[in-house]
């Protein structure tokens, strides 16, 4: 059986675990989440396992998880109150998984009254996620920043699940010049292509079954576009089936793998590689999705 975690809810507990093991010489690396532990959340701890371990196969690192439903990135009409909190299920997944430490802060802790300062990332945040939910990303920048602070991790692990979020955490890293090193993890998927989501229980039984349509539209469209279809079609068409197997779209877009330019233009075929950035509503329950894409190569 796996060796059970340490859980650290507070900030003391947590530097003084971490400055141990910095002195032993050990890596230290951070996944931060907001529980509801699923396989996403999973491999990421893998990653973090898995990263930088020493030839012969001894493991010089440490894992830490963070489980913080993070308030300030919720929209008020959000559902913050409704986020599934299960603390002992997530301790016992993440020790499984290989997590040496979980750190599950209270709010109070995190944010005492008098708390003043935003960490805002600007430019990456106008588009996708940060023009349909105002705040978010200034929400994630600013808890994200104080996980590193707090945690003082050498390397950090976030999924491409939220790609947005992966970018403005790389921007920030680099603006404000702190020494984490960000690795990326693809998307996990149930077998029928549905992104995990710590949201997907919300579903019903009927939503369920028709998630994977996102998922299944997206890999249609990047077969088209490789096919050497129009764009433009390609994304008039997709918006259709979507509508037609029950989502609100609230927005499905074409944009620059890095800087999240839009890429949909009026030219007859995809030029250059890019991204399909899909958020839709099945009723209240947002799902969100992205899926690269790259031209024929010349034959
Ligand atoms: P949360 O939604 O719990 O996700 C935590 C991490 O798991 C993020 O890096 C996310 O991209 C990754 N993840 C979620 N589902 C995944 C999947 N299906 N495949 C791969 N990775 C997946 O993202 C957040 O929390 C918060 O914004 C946080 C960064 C913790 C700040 O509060």
């Amino acid at each position: 059986m796996a060796e059970k975690a340490l859980i650290e809810k507070q900030i003391h507990g947590l530097r003084e675990q971490v400055a141990a093991w910095k002195q032993a010489g050990l890596r230290i690396g951070l996944v931060p989440t907001m529980g509801a532990i699923h396989a996403g959340h999973l491999a990421l701890v893998e990653r973090a396992r898995a990263h930088g371990c020493k030839v012969g196969g001894k493991v010089g690192n440490k894992v830490v998880a963070s489980v913080f439903v993070n308030p300030k990135q919720f929209g008020p009409n959000e559902d913050f109150a409704a986020y599934p909190r299960q603390l002992d299920t997530d301790a016992r997944l993440l020790s499984e998984a290989g997590c040496d430490l979980i750190y599950a802060p209270q709010t109070n802790s995190i944010y005492p009254p008098g708390f003043a300062t935003t960490v805002a990332v600007s430019g990456l945040t106008d588009v996708l996620c940060g023009a349909s939910r105002p705040g978010h990303f200034a929400g994630v920048t600013t808890i994200v920043a104080k996980l590193f602070n707090q945690c003082q991790p050498d390397f950090a692990v976030f999924g491409e699940k939220d790609y947005q979020q992966l970018l403005v955490i790389r921007q920030m890293v680099r603006d404000l010049d702190m020494p984490v090193e960000i690795l990326a993890h693809p998307i996990i998927r149930e077998p029928d292509g549905l992104a995990l989501s710590s949201r997907n229980t919300y579903l019903s039984d009927e939503q369920r079954q028709t998630a994977p349509r996102l998922y299944a539209t997206l890999e249609e469209m990047a077969a088209a576009l490789r096919a050497g279809q129009a764009p433009q079609a390609v994304f008039a068409q997709a918006r259709k089936a979507l509508q037609q197997a029950g989502f609100r779209i609230d927005y499905l877009e074409l944009r620059d793998p890095e800087t999240l330019q839009d890429r949909l233009t009026d030219a007859p075929r995809l030029q250059q590689p890019a991204r399909i950035f899909a958020a839709a509503f099945l009723g209240a329950t947002r799902l969100i999705d992205n899926l690269a894409v790259s031209p024929a190569s010349p034959s």
